[in-house]
């Protein structure tokens, strides 16, 4: 499966969402889409509107930007996984950088939570990724590992299945500063190695997706790494031709 995921982050009122979910509505024909799955991750008080606005386009799912472990209780200012999954959404970020660097998320905080997107049906999009001295050190591929790792801790084979892995390098991350091919291809085979020994020939068709600063202007040598299956759109994913773009160069990958 190929998967282009847009992540909106804070950003787009409640009229942008609406005006970039009818673009790409317009010009994302089935046709057009192939065997790529669109995901559109908007701010949480849109998620609503992206789920109506979708109802009867399959081919493009809506994902929350994080959701709480616990179902319910006292937990001002938390949305929990049950709510979204009660609300309509397919799938949710999970770990992303953002949320580790400047909310406390941890490798044990990523891990319930994908249980519990999992207990609920919604489909985890795990985000690991290394930050700049990580990655200078030369130990980044072990460090991202070990995310991994923690994060998909106790999942079992039969709920590893509706498992996506982003791969997001910090120092890529709204930066203008993109991985090359290589090292995008150099680090999802390594995750999908660590895939194949925790899940074995299914990790063959768990999507991996690459994250930061992907863009029309690399996306189409990202896409056409071997163990590159999509993207996790930033920046681009608020202007509706660069995510078309980047749709159609995934689409021919
Ligand atoms: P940018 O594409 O803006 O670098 O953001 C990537 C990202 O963090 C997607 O989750």
């Amino acid at each position: 499966m190929k998967i282009l995921a847009g992540n909106w982050k804070m950003n787009t009122t409640f009229e942008e969402g609406y005006n970039l979910i009818e673009a790409l509505k317009n010009e994302l024909s089935p046709e057009r889409l192939g065997d790529v799955v669109v995901v559109l991750a908007p701010p949480v008080v849109q998620l609503t509107q992206a789920i109506d606005l979708l109802i009867d386009y399959p081919e493009m799912a809506v994902a929350a930007q994080n959701g709480h472990a616990k179902d319910s209780g006292a937990y001002t200012g938390e949305v929990s996984m049950a709510q979204l999954a009660d609300a309509g959404a397919d799938a949710v970020l999970i770990g992303h950088s953002e949320r580790r660097q400047y909310f406390g998320e941890t490798d044990q905080d990523v891990n319930a939570k994908v249980h519990a997107a999992l207990n609920h049906e919604l489909r985890p999009i795990v985000c690991v990724g290394e930050v700049l001295a990580e990655r200078q050190s030369g130990d980044h591929l072990a460090i991202v590992e070990k995310q991994l790792r923690a994060a998909v801790a106790g999942v079992t084979p039969d709920l590893a299945e509706n498992l996506v892995l982003a791969y997001e390098p910090v120092w890529a991350i709204g930066t203008g500063e993109t991985a090359t091919a290589a090292q995008a291809q150099e680090m999802h085979a390594h995750l999908r190695g660590v895939l194949r020994d925790l899940y074995g020939d299914l990790a063959q068709y768990l999507p991996i997706l690459y994250g930061g600063s992907c863009k029309p202007s690399n996306g189409a040598e990202l896409f056409a790494q071997p163990d590159v299956n999509g993207g996790l759109i930033g920046g681009a994913s608020l202007v509706a031709a660069d995510f078309i773009a980047l749709v159609d160069q995934l689409q021919k990958a």
